[in-house]
């Protein structure tokens, strides 16, 4: 029977501990007291840690908490590019690499910080030449070239916040963002190369703006020379950055100044418009940068594989990394170009000592075959992280094993675009880690998993992850949408921020995320994790990939389906005889109560273009119904193989 206030049953239990060697944790930058003296005074720490930036006014309050809104570092003033770049420059750290770009065709750059410096300058200018001032609003619709490092920083340069589209998003997507943050200017480019070919920008950009808009230009760099376009509103970014002057005085901005603007790519509904600020957000992207990624910038070489359209690539890309002084590859294109093994020959030629990447590509590697990172040298790796979705304990312990050989510490960090930076995560030479557990709260950040009525549940339990202390780079709001922000954020429980996301808490009050709750299901009255019977699933030697929906069930409210990609080199068959096994195997892991009704063998997901995957499609498919609006899928077409695969199952039974 499943407990009155308990949301969500914890069933899986693991009891593998991996701690820090003791090398590691000697040297590492954050050591166990930094637990005690968050702890101690958590507002004390923050301003400790905020001191780490430059500011040209200091602050004189260091948190305004209105609920739900918060002001932190009051009074104080910086700029956000002068702190990424100028302060190493001026302390002469000029010559050292920010990026090693690799373009998917093999291009390689070399940018120092120096280089970087210069160009944010130039690129400043050229927006103050196009009439652009402090508290316009930019969109930026790049593929990953280091311009869109360049852009969004000259934008904060001169505090215009940008607005980053992700690149794979549609015309209308982007016109839509557009409208919403009421852009003045597009910086885009003629195209990107993925997958082995040119794919064009520009014409999504043409397309968005025969639509209802304010931007009067379009800033495009040249990156693929394709044919492109042209109308009076567009300027080659070479034309224009080239001709400036490389000086640019920086102005100081306020604490609480707009930064920028991150539309989530919700599965429903319109696109929220996350938007941040500038003092709390910088202090605890750099802080957490610093502590979870263990960050020594003279040797160390870090790889952060997510797209600059993402808060990942905002928060972990653009900010953390270059606040402190990081060195940096990357990479412009898909991770199987020109062949399966692309990431691991970059990280053995940049000598990568720090990757942080996502489940969604582990899983692949893991699907792909071991062959791929055994090819290559991977022994400079040290450190390992992963984000964005729940991580199966056997993706964790196949990550740690076949890439990080079993020398690196693996953090788990949960956090959301709305948070703004890492909430929950493994302090890599403190935390003695659990393979698929995103552990503890990091330092000076509150999270706790509660019951229907926001009561904290006992170890052992499962509930809703909240944060019931407001944190540095937390959203400020949702851009021109207040009523939204209180409703979408602060309504489920009366003055408490509610992620979406459920959690429990194991014996020893580790946190297990346990994915959206909108993804629970209810099994004859118990309220079983998606996740974890997909833990479940992949955990079977067989299983590289699992996706599980609750479909509606005559007998038990909701049974379990679940969609399988099998492993490398299984065969491919809707076999009975797997079919069994799996479900014998889930219910040996879990229990019977957690036996999927049906198992179907499928070769794809359907995937948000983040790799989050949309179960919501699945569920169409179990339920045996038309699939819903697919628009916000990486490939649109993965729905009707799946639907078609399953047919031509259905015909031979
Ligand atoms: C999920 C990405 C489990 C979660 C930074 C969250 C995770 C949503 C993890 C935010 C993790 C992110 N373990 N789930 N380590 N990291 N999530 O806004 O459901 O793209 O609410 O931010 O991703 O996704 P977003």
């Amino acid at each position: 029977m499943s407990q009155d206030h308990e949301s969500l049953e914890n069933l899986l239990s693991e009891d593998r501990h991996f701690p820090p060697t003791a090398q590691f944790a000697a040297a590492a930058n954050a050591q166990p007291d930094e637990y005690a003296r968050a702890d101690k005074d958590p507002l004390a720490f923050w301003d400790e840690q905020a001191k780490s930036l430059q500011w040209d006014s200091p602050w004189s309050k260091t948190l305004d908490w209105q609920s739900p809104y918060a002001k932190w570092f009051i009074g104080g003033k910086l700029n956000a590019s002068v702190n990424a770049l100028d302060r190493h420059v001026s302390q002469g750290r000029g010559s050292r690499v920010a990026f090693h770009f690799e373009g998917e065709p093999g291009d390689v750059r070399t940018i120092t910080y120096a280089e970087l410096l210069t160009e944010v300058k130039k690129a400043a200018n050229a927006l103050i030449e196009l009439g652009i001032k402090a508290g316009d609003r930019v969109a930026i619709y790049m593929p990953m070239i280091p311009e869109a490092a360049v852009a969004m920083l000259a934008c904060a340069r001169i505090g215009a916040p940008h607005s980053v589209v992700f690149g794979g998003f549609s015309a209308e997507a982007l016109l839509s963002r557009i409208q919403d943050a009421d852009a003045k200017l597009v910086i885009t480019a003629d195209g990107g190369f993925r997958k082995g070919a040119a794919f064009a920008l520009k014409p999504a950009v043409d397309e968005a703006l025969k639509g209802q808009h304010n931007v009067e230009k379009v800033l495009v760099v040249q990156r693929t020379k394709q044919e492109t376009a042209w109308t009076n509103r567009d300027i080659w970014w070479h034309e224009i950055v080239a001709r400036q002057s490389s000086e640019h005085v920086a102005e100081s901005f306020d604490s609480e100044h707009p930064l920028f603007i991150l539309y989530t790519s919700g599965t429903t509904a319109k696109p929220k418009g996350i938007f941040h600020t500038t003092g709390g957000y910088l202090t605890q992207v750099a802080y957490t940068h610093k502590m979870v990624f263990d960050i020594k910038p003279e040797t160390d070489v870090y790889w952060c594989t997510a797209d600059v359209g993402w808060i990942t690539g905002h928060s972990y890309i653009v900010y953390g990394p270059l606040i402190n002084g990081a060195t940096q590859v990357m990479y412009e294109g898909t991770p199987d170009t020109p062949h399966k093994g692309r990431i691991f020959e970059l990280i053995a030629k940049y000598g990568v000592t720090i990757l942080y990447t996502a489940p969604t590509l582990i899983r692949t590697w893991m699907k792909w075959g071991d062959e791929f990172p055994q090819a290559h040298d991977l022994t400079s790796l040290r450190l390992l992280g992963s984000v964005g979705e729940p991580i199966n304990p056997e993706a964790w312990m196949w990550y740690r094993e076949v890439i990080g050989g079993n020398r690196c510490p693996i953090v788990d960090t949960w956090w959301q675009t709305e948070t703004g930076a890492i909430m929950i995560s493994p302090l890599p030479g403190v935390t003695a880690t659990k393979p698929g557990s995103a552990m503890n709260a990091v330092p000076g950040i509150s999270a706790k998993v509660v019951d229907d009525n926001a009561v904290a549940v006992g170890n052992g339990r499962g509930g809703y992850l909240i944060l019931d202390q407001p944190w540095p780079s937390m959203l400020r709001g949702i851009w021109g949408e207040d009523e939204r922000y209180k409703e979408t954020y602060w309504s489920r429980f009366d003055g408490i921020y509610f992620a979406g996301d459920g959690a429990k808490l194991d014996d020893e009050g580790a946190i297990w995320l346990l994915g959206r709750v909108d993804d629970v299901m209810n099994v004859s009255g118990h309220r079983i994790s998606t996740t974890e019977v997909e833990s479940a699933l992949v955990s079977h030697e067989s299983v590289a990939e699992a996706a599980v929906v609750g479909a509606a069930d005559a007998m038990t409210g909701q049974a379990i389906v679940a969609f399988v990609i099998l492993r490398g080199g299984i065969e491919h068959a809707n076999g009975d005889e797997l079919n069994k096994a799996l479900r014998d195997h889930v219910a040996k892991q879990i229990g019977a109560i957690a036996k999927p009704r049906q198992i179907l063998i499928v070769n794809e997901l359907p995937k948000t273009r983040s790799g989050k995957i949309m179960r919501r499609l699945l569920k169409d498919v179990a339920e045996d119904r038309a699939v819903g609006d697919a628009t916000t899928l990486a490939d649109p077409n993965v729905m009707k193989l799946i639907s078609e695969g399953l047919q031509s199952a259905k015909s031979e039974d």
